[in-house]
């Protein structure tokens, strides 16, 4: 083969393959069998998350009952709550722009935005470390979720 083309192959696949790696930047499963991960998102999560989500992610007392001023109180993030009841998408979106971006303008949440604050790696970390405290049935269930997309 003419080697100018030969070349031109490599370059078009080295290419392509660093597009497809961009683009599956955050798109990707959050793995929580990474124990590397998961260690760094502990102490994420206790510098910023425990305070409202608890030190043992068992949320704010009576979390179903909307607060006097309208807001929530944080909800828990271990099995008894329903951070599991969505997926890896949903999770890294609402810990990263918090809630109100995603509820109508007149929605009060008390659950802040991390941009600027956290970095995508730290949000994948924390939310590594969340899971990875979640029994193996539960697991499972919210990686079916995550199949569903
Ligand atoms: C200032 C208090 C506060 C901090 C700090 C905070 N949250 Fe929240 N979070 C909340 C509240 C309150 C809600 C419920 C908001 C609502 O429904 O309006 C919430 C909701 C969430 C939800 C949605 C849960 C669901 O089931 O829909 C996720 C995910 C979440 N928080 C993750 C995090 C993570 C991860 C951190 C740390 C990086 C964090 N939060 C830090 C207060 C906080």
């Amino acid at each position: 083969m003419n080697r100018r083309i030969g070349w031109g192959i490599v370059l078009v696949a080295a290419i392509g393959s660093a597009v497809v790696a961009w683009w599956w930047q955050g798109r990707d499963r959050i793995d929580a069998t990474d124990k590397a991960l998961v260690e760094r998102g502990r102490g994420i999560y206790a510098r910023a998350c425990a305070e409202c989500h608890g030190a043992d992610l068992q949320g704010e007392p009576d979390w179903r009952i909307r607060k006097p001023s309208g807001e929530l109180p944080a909800p828990p993030h271990d099995a008894s709550g329903h951070t599991w009841h969505h997926d890896d998408e949903y999770l890294f979106a609402v810990t990263k722009h918090g809630l109100a971006r995603f509820a109508p303008p007149d929605y009060k949440s008390a659950m802040p935005s991390f941009v600027g604050t956290l970095s995508d790696a730290d949000i994948r970390a924390v939310l590594a470390f969340i899971k990875s405290t979640w029994p193996d049935e539960i697991r499972k269930r919210q990686e079916a979720l995550n199949q569903k997309r």
